[in-house]
């Protein structure tokens, strides 16, 4: 390996810029060429690239977003469009990629790999939504910011007495939704991976009720239905005074946190390494504390699951 790229791509998340700092920093550790691709797989195709060097990585280690920029490009998921991007990698002999991202980037790794071109995918993902790593970049602060507005919200729950729900992202995950709402205290949690029943819910805030609570937080996964529709059932239903907040966009800004930070540097400087070592087509993670890699393909055949015992924890606790 002689020159490496890098490139951010799908929802960004924060963290993105730390592993990109780490990419190029391990790369030149080893005396090996960064290329920033700018833009995701759209820049791939179009040839957007830029030199990195250990300086233009400086300063950003705390920034949220990707100072790579990022897009979801229909263009990529076409045999056609990774020809493109395939030519333009070799054009600028660029010998090996690393793909920050969630699970859209990672199928165009996979792509780009089943046509032989080494990739190495990082994941980096507020959903935490990807097979073959217990977190990803940028779930740890997502989770941090959503607490914080759950705590806000309780105070104005609390003085209101009112019923909150909550609308957290993760797509097809509840990944989010199950760890900010055991951190934040809610009294119901629901999530894509468990069917979710209105008349529980509904006996689990008049139980509530009954004891003396005046408020109750129930934060809902994006991936369940919307916190609108929700909130319109148990008004509907009951005479509980409802509000709901989405979350929306503001989940995947902020500065990351430490634990992020240290996460993006590990997997970043790791898929340096695999590809120095001339292993291409790996999805990196971590588990157990532990960095692990993993044939991208057959991660890709993997599906994510939740923590059944978070899960199953979340309810006991929220009596
Ligand atoms: O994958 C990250 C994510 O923020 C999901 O949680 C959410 O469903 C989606 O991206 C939103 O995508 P967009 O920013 O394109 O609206």
């Amino acid at each position: 390996m002689k020159r490496i790229g890098v490139l951010t791509s799908g929802g960004d998340a924060p963290g993105m810029n730390a592993a990109i700092r780490a990419v190029v920093r391990k790369a030149i550790y080893h005396d090996i060429e960064v290329i920033g691709v700018v833009g995701g797989y759209a820049g791939l195709i179009s040839g957007n690239f830029k030199k990195l060097e250990v300086g233009s990585v400086g300063d950003i280690i705390h920034r949220g977003g990707t100072f790579l920029f990022s897009a979801r490009c229909e263009e990529f998921k076409t045999k056609e469009g990774q020809q493109k991007g395939i030519e333009q990698l070799k054009k600028h002999n660029i010998d090996g990629l690393v793909v920050i991202g969630g699970d859209g980037s990672y199928m165009g790794a996979k792509a780009l790999t089943e046509q032989g071109y080494p990739c190495v995918g990082v994941p980096g993902t507020i959903d935490n939504d990807i097979p073959g790593t217990e977190f990803t970049i940028g779930f740890d602060t997502a989770l941090n910011t959503v607490i914080d507005a759950i705590d806000k919200i309780r105070d104005t729950a609390t003085s209101h007495e009112r019923t909150f729900i909550i609308e957290v992202m993760g797509r097809n995950a509840g990944d989010i939704a199950l760890w900010a709402g055991l951190a934040g205290g809610a009294e119901t949690i629901l999530i894509p991976e468990e069917i979710y029943n209105l008349e529980e819910i509904i006996t689990r805030l008049k139980k509530g009720s009954e004891r003396g609570k005046k408020h109750s937080i129930i934060v809902v996964a994006e991936g369940v239905n919307s916190g609108v529709e929700i909130g319109r059932q148990i008004e509907e239903n009951t005479d509980f005074d409802t509000r709901v907040s989405v979350l929306g966009h503001m989940q995947r800004g902020g500065s990351p946190t430490a634990a992020d930070r240290v996460l993006a540097s590990r997997l970043g400087a790791y898929a340096v390494e695999l590809l120095v070592e001339g292993k291409g087509g790996r999805a990196v993670g971590i588990e157990k504390n532990n960095l692990v890699d993993y044939d991208i393909i057959e991660a890709l055949g993997r599906k994510h699951t939740i923590d059944n015992n978070l899960y199953q924890l979340s309810k006991e606790l929220s009596i």
